[in-house]
């Protein structure tokens, strides 16, 4: 994103020089699939477009945002935290500083511009962007002060997750906030979403990550998320284990037929899912991009046929994919009902097989989609400028 644009823009906006400048990148999830909420493993990375804040400390208890991308401003008291249903984006931030304080951080408030290039609402976790550059820009707001905060990365993440499920009202798991703080260029995270342990693995040379936005509206997704949650939830109470974590994949194949048939088929996909990702980390790592991408493939048919959280759009996405050559493996990512799909390409036939979908895809489904070639990026950071 261009710095100096936005300083000159704060500049306009406030009448000073910005002095600091936080950011934190959107995510793409490689494989592993509603896995988090069940203590499973996640393989995301951070991708290169972020939500960035560029701002200056205040001395009270005032926030001031403008947000280009909305053409707003928002403004709000420390002492006051409330929703505001007017701009909605200032949700995010509200719900951050909320966290924080009732966590026992001492704030200071700033203003501050703030732009993205994340899609919004598509499924690449501009949400966790935006609430991980917050926890940024508090940070690089009370540098050098007494109550400097420092929060190490992915206690962040839970706080960012705690902003989302409890003051925006979104009940999602660990993943997106978590690869938005501690990302790495040129790696996947493996995270264990229930001890919080993680584990850089770095990308395979030579290949493209191809994310495709369906443009499907996801109307459904905030419903059937939670629907699938308690469908999980139920699976493990009848299995007798405190999550589907702690069910291995033998055992799970032994008793599932006591599980009422969709619960039963939710338990799979998580079980099967989460082993996935362990045994694509272990593909990696012996640098098989081959079986990695066969893994993707059966995640996105576990999603589809299992979980049934894919959709037409997704399925053509990876079924056109699929045919083409130097693709490894294609899924759906993110919740699902729409959002996006992601495809491992060689790099070669990276800008073949988007040609190829800019025009194949239209005609299977009536729509345009986006299409973004991805680079695995660092994770939420500040500086000063
Ligand atoms: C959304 C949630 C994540 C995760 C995925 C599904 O992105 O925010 O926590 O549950 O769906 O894997």
């Amino acid at each position: 994103m261009d710095t100096t644009k936005l300083a000159t823009r704060f500049k306009s906006q406030f009448g000073t020089d910005p002095v600091f400048i936080a950011r934190a990148p959107g995510r793409v999830n490689l494989i592993g699939e509603h896995t988090d909420y069940n203590d499973g493993f996640v393989l995301p990375i951070a991708i290169d477009r972020d939500i960035a804040l560029v701002g200056q400390p205040r001395d009270d208890r005032t926030v001031r945002v403008y947000s280009t991308d909305f053409d707003q401003h928002s403004e709000f008291s420390l002492d006051h935290l409330e929703h505001d249903q007017q701009h909605e984006w200032s949700n995010y931030l509200r719900g951050v500083a909320d966290v924080l304080q009732k966590a026992g951080h001492t704030l200071r408030g700033f203003d501050a511009v703030m732009k993205g290039n994340v899609p919004i609402a598509s499924g690449l976790s501009s949400s966790a962007a935006t609430e991980m550059a917050t926890i940024m820009a508090f940070t690089a707001a009370s540098h050098n002060t007494p109550s400097s905060l420092q929060i190490d990365g992915a206690r962040a993440a839970q706080l960012a997750q705690r902003a989302e499920n409890q003051f925006v009202g979104v009940n999602c798991g660990i993943m997106d906030q978590f690869i938005s703080s501690l990302g790495r260029a040129q790696h996947a995270l493996m995270i264990d979403c229930r001890s919080l342990g993680y584990e850089l693995v770095p990308m395979p040379a030579g290949i493209t990550v191809l994310v495709v936005d369906t443009t499907a509206p996801r109307t459904l997704a905030g419903s059937a998320y939670n629907q699938r949650r308690a469908e999980c939830e139920e699976g493990a109470r009848r299995l007798g284990v405190p999550s589907l974590r702690d069910i291995a994949v033998a055992d799970f194949e032994r008793r599932k037929g006591d599980l009422p048939e969709v619960i039963a088929r939710r338990c799979a996909h998580v079980v099967h899912e989460s082993q996935r990702v362990l045994d694509a980390v272990a593909a990696l790592k012996r640098d098989d991009v081959a079986t990695f991408g066969n893994l993707m493939y059966q995640s996105h048919e576990s999603l589809r046929d299992l979980y049934e959280v894919s959709s037409k759009e997704l399925d053509a996405v990876v079924d056109i994919a699929r045919g083409q050559p130097g693709v490894h493996g294609a899924r759906m990512t993110g919740a699902g009902f729409g959002g996006c799909a992601v495809a491992l390409v060689q790099d070669q036939f990276a800008d073949a097989l988007a040609r190829r979908m800019a025009a194949e895809y239209p005609r299977r489904t009536g729509r345009t989609p986006n299409i973004y070639a991805c680079v695995a990026s660092d994770g939420a950071s500040w500086r000063a400028v």
